[in-house]
């Protein structure tokens, strides 16, 4: 009996150090993806929800798994035993009526706030401070838009995102800028196959599908009213200047922040490479990047469009340095143009690819794949060269099957010259080409 007993404690022991290893041994909590430290009412709600099911399933664990081992250890067979075999029953109609009353019981505790819970996150909030009139003082916003929150419609391709901003009239690709501790209602649909947005800290998963819309509102941080009752400030009529300048610090030291997000549902070769961003910055800082991606850009030498395209066409020789150089490959040779846009550009308008329009100000290229962001937060501009360079020169590799390489037929630029030799861009061209790029900013 000794040894049964010190073999089964000697197992605890093991097993107790393997779950402690293995479970605990993954467990910062606080990771740039992580589901656990959220940081606005969607993601809240949803943890909230999981925490309670886990609470839930663990008691069940707790209960069944005690009388188990209890059974287990008290009606095991011991050495000698002379009891007589129990009675061989077959059920007792109040142990399983009784189970299935705590069953229903342990499932209503579930649902309701399950349910709660699928409503306030479907219904975007209509209240006044989330729509855009009540904290947008940039230009241009159609009357009627000023009522309804910021709209962002999310756009699922293989692999990458688009961002259309359509009150604002502006369209950038796999980071989105959002203000902070705002209500934004999200459109989300797919060109291609079935893609999934998820930004973690913020906000769990809605499916991008093609041919549907799905919808979904977002918000990073709280607003000012969950804020106030999270500070245990009660009663709707509290508002000083004090405390909207503690409400604007807490979104500022806690909430701006540059979010990592992922598509997450398997949509192809490269889905593990279709990643996105989300920079949630202050009303005034959002403001200022709407009107930056509205002018676009201009020429490398300040011409006018204009100008700079009637150089090009009659004599592109006089078209000189680096990013006129980058330009001209831009337009021409690599036909970068023909599905991108750059926002100023006149004839850059392709839609079939990315938004370029500030590529350069970006923090990752290839939807997050590529990464350049400096400790400090700004860009690390010799990485991001090397992004650029890299992703023009292997976007195959970086990211197969992706179609900017299969629509070329195998690389960038023009496939074969006048006298039928393979023309691809050179490195010399892709670092022209970098350069301008990196410009876009
Ligand atoms: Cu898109 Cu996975």
């Amino acid at each position: 009996m000794k040894t049964i007993s010190n073999g089964f404690y000697r197992f605890l022991q093991y097993f107790s150090a393997f779950i402690v290893v293995t479970v605990l041994g993954g467990c910062n909590l606080d990771t740039r993806m992580s589901t656990f430290v959220t940081k606005g009412p969607i993601a809240e709600e949803q943890l909230n929800l999981f925490m309670l099911t886990v609470w839930v399933t663990f008691a069940i664990f707790i209960i069944v798994g005690g009388v188990f081992v209890y059974a287990v250890i008290k009606f095991r067979e011991r050495p000698n035993d002379d009891r007589p075999m129990p009675s061989q029953g077959h059920g007792n109609p109040l142990v399983e009526i009784g189970l299935i009353g705590a069953s229903i019981l342990l499932l209503a505790v579930i649902a309701v706030p399950t349910l709660q819970a699928i409503w306030f996150t479907q219904e975007t909030p209509d209240d006044v401070e989330s729509r855009m009139g009540a904290w947008y003082s940039g230009e241009e916003l159609a009357e009627e838009e000023a009522e309804n929150p910021l709209i962002i419609k999310v756009i699922g391709y293989q692999w990458w995102w688009a961002f259309e901003y359509p009150q604002l009239g502006i369209t950038t690709a796999n980071e989105m800028v959002i203000p902070a501790g705002k209500v934004v209602h999200l459109e989300l649909r797919s060109v291609d196959v079935i893609h999934s947005f998820w930004l973690p800290r913020i906000a769990g998963k809605v499916d991008l599908i093609p041919g549907r819309t799905n919808a979904m509102w977002i918000q990073a941080g709280d607003n000012f009213a969950k804020w106030k009752e999270k500070q245990g400030i009660v009663g709707p009529d509290q508002d000083s200047p004090e405390l909207r300048e503690g409400y604007a610090s807490y979104l500022q030291e806690e909430i701006h922040n540059y979010y990592y997000g992922q598509c997450a549902e398997f949509c192809g070769d490269s889905h593990a490479r279709m990643l996105f961003r989300a920079t949630v910055v202050g009303d005034r800082e959002f403001e200022a990047w709407v009107a930056d991606e509205k002018i676009g850009h201009g020429t490398p030498d300040g011409r006018s469009w204009d100008e700079w395209y009637t150089a090009y066409e009659e004599n592109p020789e006089q078209l000189t340095g680096d990013l006129n150089e980058g330009l001209k490959l831009f337009m021409g040779r690599a036909k970068c143009a023909t599905c991108h846009t750059v926002k100023g550009n006149p004839r850059a308008v392709g839609v079939a690819g990315p938004n370029l329009t500030n590529v350069g100000a970006r923090l990752s290229i290839a939807a997050g794949w590529l990464n350049h962001r400096a400790e400090d937060g700004g860009i690390d501009t010799e990485q991001q060269y090397e992004n650029f360079f890299n992703w023009l020169k292997e976007t195959d590799v970086i990211k197969p099957g992706n179609l900017m390489w299969e629509a070329n037929g195998g690389g960038i630029g023009e496939l074969i010259d006048e006298h039928g030799e393979p023309a691809l861009l050179t490195d010399e061209e892709i670092n022209k080409l970098s350069l301008y790029l990196q410009s876009l900013k």
